[in-house]
């Protein structure tokens, strides 16, 4: 049994006056005329409180997009036992039976869900078309085709030797127990891919949503259950974070964690995993992507427009709430005036405003915290002397969550935002004397506990291979001549190490590897 050879989605451009325009528009309008109620979905059925928060999208605060129905403890322990009780069906079911459902699930997201799912998320997560298309669409649609083959090669892989009377062979099992998904605002295909990563493996799944996502993440339960998932296979509950974690985190088959969020959460969650280790009847998994404070250096050999350009779109697309957005840049002196010059003159060019309108480039931030930190750091560089602001700087909450593209100019190379992860549209640049080079390197590799995406600019071979070799470690997806941002499933497997997480890269056999516990079968005839 063979499954379809996966390519990477095509991505629709959006072009002015093109019919998928239109029926993206269509999608926009429908989803903005109704006010939707969002259920949670445990064990198959839609799960109702009495108590609701409202959803508005984060750059339009007046406008409602719907309620979402909160649980309590109650219903974590509902979503637990709904994941335990179908499991055994779902475990034992032919791998190529689940397959079937994963590639139903793509095709549902190609083709009749695709404005739907990038509407909801444009609206829901303040995304322009562009990178809603790239996520929403493409890249989970991508997770979906190629995770489905990596299963396929896992179950094919080749047996241990046998012979002599003896048959060998391995099983690559579930996890006993159930997984926890949690998944961030920023990106619909990292909600997409956490649940469905460990079921493709044949567990089961609680999936937590940010409160932020929660609008898309109820379409894509509608494509899951669509495709045929089965009940209780995927359960989505809307609860608060310490609620659930309290209840799931002291459960004894709780046997896998799939995170993406900030650091700090998920420090917070392994040291209660490990305070309750010998509840568990399993050694949970623990896979976690999580901050960033990625770097872009240039050499003095670089190309100064190539630079230029990957600092704006690497910098401010989806107003640099990426983890692997840019955020700190190291230009050499010889390069600087017409890096700036290109620089100030692209961002010149970005409009801001909500994505409904499809020339903003810059929409808002996800919410009202985001909001507060992002200005705070703005505010302070303001005041702070040897920093310059020299593009931005202006935040705006009175209709949405806006903040300008705002570049600083640091004298200081461990200046706060040089260091500190921001999360949002601010880059700070620190320029090296040309010749120093090699220090440059050191700054990058030392100043930040982080280390998911970084990139080097040089035409000169030797400077590439020095950074190659000298910032190993200081980024899980380096990139050579590229922005750091938007790794393609299939391509560049994604995922960093240090304080950025478990580096089991999202999108590859790895990843699906760590949602088995493989058995050794020894048989003797
Ligand atoms: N995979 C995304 C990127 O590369 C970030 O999560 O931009």
């Amino acid at each position: 049994f063979t499954v379809p050879e996966p390519s990477n989605e095509p991505v629709k451009d959006y072009a002015p006056g093109s019919p998928e325009r239109a029926a993206l528009q269509e999608a926009i309008a429908a989803a903005r005329s109704q006010v939707k109620d969002i259920p949670m979905y445990i064990g198959g059925e839609e799960i109702r409180t009495e108590k609701t928060q409202s959803l508005h999208p984060p750059h339009d605060h007046k406008h409602l997009l719907g309620h979402f129905h909160e649980g309590d403890k109650g219903h974590v322990t509902q979503a637990i036992n709904a994941a335990l009780g179908a499991k055994h069906a779902w475990e034992n079911m032919q791998w190529e039976q689940r397959a079937a459902i994963f590639l139903k699930a793509a095709d549902l997201l190609a083709g009749p869900y695709r404005h739907r799912i990038n509407a909801a998320t444009m609206l829901g997560q303040s995304k322009n078309a562009f990178q809603a298309e790239i996520d929403a669409a493409c890249e989970l649609i991508d997770f979906l085709r190629f995770n489905v083959k990596f299963m396929s090669e896992i179950y094919a892989q080749q047996p241990p030797i046998s012979g002599n009377g003896v048959w060998n062979r391995t099983e690559h099992r579930p996890l006993e127990g159930f997984v926890f998904a949690i998944t961030p605002f920023n990106f619909t295909a990292i909600a997409g891919n956490l649940p469905t990563a460990p079921a493709m493996m044949g567990n089961t799944v609680i999936w937590k949503p940010a409160h932020t996502q929660i609008y898309a993440a109820q379409v894509l339960m509608q494509v899951f259950q669509e495709a045929g998932v089965p009940d209780g296979v995927i359960n989505l509950i809307y609860v608060d974070g310490p609620d659930a974690g309290e209840v799931i985190f002291s459960h004894p088959d709780f046997a896998g964690l799939h995170f993406t969020g900030s650091t700090g959460v998920f420090q917070h969650l392994w040291k209660t995993i490990g305070a309750n280790i010998a509840m568990y009847k399993t050694y949970p998994r623990i896979v976690g992507e999580t901050g960033g404070k990625d770097f872009v250096i240039a050499h003095k050999s670089a190309d100064p427009k190539a630079v230029a350009t990957a600092l704006s779109r690497g910098a401010f697309e989806y107003q640099g709430q990426k983890c692997s957005a840019a955020s700190r840049a190291y230009i050499p002196t010889n390069l600087w005036e017409q890096v700036k010059d290109f620089l100030l003159a692209d961002l010149a060019s970005m409009k801001m405003g909500g994505p409904e309108d499809f020339g903003n480039f810059i929409n808002a931030v996800i919410d009202e915290k985001a909001f507060d930190k992002i200005s705070g750091y703005i505010e302070a560089a303001k005041k702070a002397d040897q920093v310059e602001v020299i593009a931005g700087g202006t935040c705006n909450k009175s209709k949405g969550y806006f903040i300008e593209p705002t570049v600083l100019l640091v004298q200081d190379p461990l200046y706060t935002t040089m260091v500190e992860e921001i999360f949002g549209p601010v880059l700070s640049i620190y320029v090296y004397q040309e010749n120093h080079y090699e220090e440059a390197l050191e700054l990058v590799d030392q100043t930040s506990p982080y280390a998911l995406t970084g990139a080097v600019f040089s035409r000169d071979r030797y400077a590439i291979e020095l950074a190659t070799t000298n910032l190993r470690h200081a980024a899980g997806n380096f990139y050579v001549n590229d922005k750091p941002t938007g790794a393609v499933v299939g391509q560049q497997p994604f995922g960093g190490a240090r304080a950025s997480g478990t580096n089991d890269k999202a999108g590859s056999m790895i990843n699906l590897l760590r949602w088995v516990s493989p058995r050794t079968i020894k048989e003797t005839f």
